[in-house]
């Protein structure tokens, strides 16, 4: 890192739509210096469908955007583009750059007693096997289950996360997990947080739940500590970007984000 970089610089966060606002906001509330610009893709989501190599132009063209407004550092705050798009990112951005499935990787690995972790997200970030790799780096011998459950997303979408309809698809997306006997699963997607109450209540309450938002904002910190790029301000400024509907991202952005939104900037792609 060049010694020309604005230590209060912004941090570049962004995902497919609105669910990476549980990362922001996470970071905000562990780092309540640092000034964010939040990207939503919310004309192009969902991610979870699409090819790698779609989700990696996308990225690209997302990096490319938060350079423009001046990042010092960038967190993929979407599983789907974490899985795909990292390690291109890592290679060719001149900031540093970190995504959610390390994060949620290691806490499960920390978190788990019989060795056992399922993981739940979109059709991408499964077929990806980002999180068996992430997993099997920390600890080799571990068992991963590994489910994609790609009707989740448009649920919480809807609202419906305690919907009888939910309820009766979460059943038989999570029936592997409870004859695999896992211990702890991986909440791999930015909107599945919003279903933990069903989730916990079906795998039971010995299973431990991991929600990579938090252990991300921790990552935050520690990227910004080793690169010697941690702010220096008292509290920082928030700006949000999306690339569609203004009003949808500000109603549903609050069902993310815990707290009202204001205002919202519009760019758009191609
Ligand atoms: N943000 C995506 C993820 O975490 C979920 C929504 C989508 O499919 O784009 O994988």
């Amino acid at each position: 890192m060049s010694t020309a970089v604005d230590r209060n610089a912004p941090i570049g966060v962004f995902d497919s739509g609105l669910g990476g606002l549980t990362v922001a906001h996470a970071i905000m509330q562990q780092l309540p210096g640092e000034s964010i610009v939040y990207f939503g893709d919310t004309a192009r989501v969902p991610y979870g469908p699409k090819s790698p190599d779609t989700v990696r132009r996308y990225s690209h063209e997302i990096a490319g955007f938060l350079l423009e407004q001046g990042v010092k550092a960038i967190v993929v705050a979407c599983n789907t583009a974490t899985a795909h798009a990292l390690p291109m990112l890592e290679a060719e951005l001149p900031v540093p750059v970190i995504g959610v499935v390390g994060p949620g990787a290691r806490a499960a690995v920390k978190g788990t007693r019989n060795g056992h972790i399922g993981v739940i997200g979109t059709e991408g970030t499964i077929k990806s096997g980002a999180y068996v790799r992430a997993i099997h780096a920390e600890s080799p011998n571990a068992k991963v289950t590994a489910l994609a459950c790609p009707l989740f997303v448009p649920l919480v979408e809807e609202g419906w996360t305690n919907h009888d309809a939910t309820w009766v698809i979460a059943e038989e997306y999570l029936a592997p997990l409870l004859r695999d006997d896992v211990d702890t699963l991986v909440l791999g997607c930015t909107h599945y947080p919003l279903l933990k109450s069903i989730i916990g209540e079906i795998v039971g309450r010995d299973v431990r739940l991991i929600d990579s938002a938090e252990e991300t904002a921790a990552d935050t910190r520690r990227m910004l500590s080793d690169n010697d790029i941690l702010g220096t301000n008292e509290q920082g400024d928030y700006r949000f970007v999306a690339s569609d509907d203004p009003a949808q991202f500000l109603e549903l952005g609050q069902r993310f984000f815990g707290d009202a939104l204001e205002h919202v900037e519009i760019r758009t792609f191609g």
